[in-house]
């Protein structure tokens, strides 16, 4: 009944397409599909062509523990598209998920966040495949930091500076915008990935032990923190010894973890750093006054924002719901400005490209 009535409106949408995770909002309804950006195949006996086995939290679950005929796979890493018919299929589950749950109508508009270094080309491409699948004809693409400054509630359209810190899983996102433009932008090939990575090579050199991705991402979770806590915790891990191949558990503590978290840490404050030094001065006085937004998976790091005062002297505030920012900022792009019956606002008017 619900999805039966749901078929009579047409529903705005917006994607942000993540290279960890991607995200699709309905405006007015919010975010109904949250999944992992990674894609689990099954090749051939030959080798020559493989199957696709699982898509998004289904694919999640086989990360580190795929036979030696398959294997998760990221369409999306570091910014980019690193295999596009894979990225292509995964897209299309996720909009064939959309459209069979009646949240995408032909008569829908989609508006689509894409990995920051993808090419002129490929955007096109990611619009056509939407458009294709949906048969939506109302398809934009809009600069993730916008969004995700909108998302965050930032002041954007403002004559004062706003700096957006967006921590995802392979990227670090900094950019710095004022008067509804962006002034100064840069992508940090690194991210809140490579503080897992970073505990997994804390293990192997401290402990000879190897762990597997998703403990390392849970260990993060868990007992992730930039800055010592109050309390010390602890946490027992398992793993693979190196030397005698036995499963063995060992324990570790909160301040191990920073030590084993503090080389990505510093390349983060390195880059916002660079960025800062290059920032007109007017403008990097507004953001020594207001201090910066932090959003992105790996802003969720505890203590993240007292790491970045303590080595920046400027105040760092995490957004809300700092994952979802993107998608509610696009979304909110959208509804406000590519209403045909408003005045379109030259901030978004600017930065949305259309089809
Ligand atoms: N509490 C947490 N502490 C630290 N990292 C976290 C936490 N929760 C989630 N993450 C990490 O956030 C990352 C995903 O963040 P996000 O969804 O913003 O990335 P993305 O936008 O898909 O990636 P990208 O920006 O590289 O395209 C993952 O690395 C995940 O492990
Ligand atoms: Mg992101």
């Amino acid at each position: 009944m619900i999805k039966a009535l749901r078929g009579w409106f047409a529903n705005d949408i917006s994607i942000d397409l993540g290279c960890a995770n991607t995200l699709i909002y309905v405006c007015g309804q919010g975010i109904v599909l949250n999944e992992p950006s990674i894609v689990a195949i099954r090749y051939t006996e030959d080798n020559s062509a493989y199957d696709i086995v699982a898509v998004g939290d289904d694919a999640k679950k086989m990360l580190g523990r795929t036979p030696e005929n398959m294997e998760t796979v990221r369409p999306f890493y570091n910014g980019r598209i690193v295999d596009w018919p894979l990225a292509e299929k995964m897209l299309k589950h996720f909009l064939e998920k959309m459209i069979n749950a009646a949240w995408i109508k032909p008569r829908s508009r989609i508006v689509v966040c894409v990995p920051g270094d993808t090419s002129a080309e490929e955007r096109r491409t990611i619009k056509d495949t939407i458009k294709s699948v949906t048969r939506v004809k109302e398809v934009y693409l809009v600069e993730a930091p916008i969004a995700a400054a909108m998302g965050a509630g930032l002041p954007i359209h403002e004559a004062t500076a706003s700096m957006l810190i967006d921590i995802g899983g392979s990227t670090t996102d900094i950019t710095v915008m004022s008067l509804n433009g962006i002034v100064l932008s840069t992508s940090l090939k690194v991210g809140s990935d490579h503080f897992h990575y970073s505990i997994i090579d804390y293990f192997k050199r401290n402990y000879q032990c190897l762990v597997g991705e998703a403990t390392a991402e849970q260990i993060k979770i868990e007992m992730g923190t930039a800055f010592p806590l109050e309390e010390v915790t602890e946490l027992s891990v398992r793993g693979r010894h190196m030397g005698h191949g036995i499963p063995v558990s060992f324990v570790v503590n909160s301040n191990e973890i920073i030590e084993a978290l503090e080389p990505v840490l510093s390349l983060i404050i390195h880059g916002i750093h660079s960025v800062l030094e290059k920032t007109p001065p007017e403008l990097a006085a507004d953001i020594s006054k207001v201090g910066m937004d932090l959003v992105g998976g790996g802003s969720l790091l505890r203590n993240i924002d007292l790491y970045i005062k303590e080595e920046l002297g400027i105040s760092a505030k995490l957004a809300k719901d700092p994952l979802t920012c993107v998608a509610r900022g696009a979304a909110m792009i959208l509804e406000k400005s590519l209403q045909k019956s408003k005045k379109v606002s030259v901030a978004t008017q600017e930065q949305v490209e259309n089809a």
